[in-house]
């Protein structure tokens, strides 16, 4: 699946994953920037915090229990489409997902 990840202030990052990558390793591997994911996927830095597309959500679906509480404490604003991109697994239903990379924190 091919995975768009958009930063408010730079170009768009046009990423190949494999079916089964989580999308927050897609991002890594790519070197995306903004998805720092300083856990490593184990759900408990909420560095990989991404704003899904509305138009993508439902297909994406809502946080898990243990995400929604984690996604409180990202650094950046929580909107209604918030997920954790080391929680998202691509499939080739999402192939032509967008979501937005929140903009850095310094
Ligand atoms: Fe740490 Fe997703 S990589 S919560």
């Amino acid at each position: 699946p091919k995975v768009i990840f958009a930063t408010s202030d730079g170009p768009q990052h046009i990423v190949d994953a494999q079916p089964g990558d989580s999308l927050m390793s897609a991002a890594v591997r790519n070197g995306v920037p903004g998805i720092v994911a300083e856990c490593g996927g184990n759900q408990s830095c909420a560095t990989c915090h991404v704003w899904v597309r509305e138009e993508f959500a439902e297909r994406v679906g809502p946080p898990g229990d243990m995400e929604d509480d984690l996604l409180d404490l990202a650094v950046s604003e929580r909107r209604a489409t918030s997920r954790l991109a080391c929680q998202i697994t691509l499939t080739q239903e999402l192939s032509g997902l967008i979501v937005d990379v929140p903009p850095h924190e310094s």
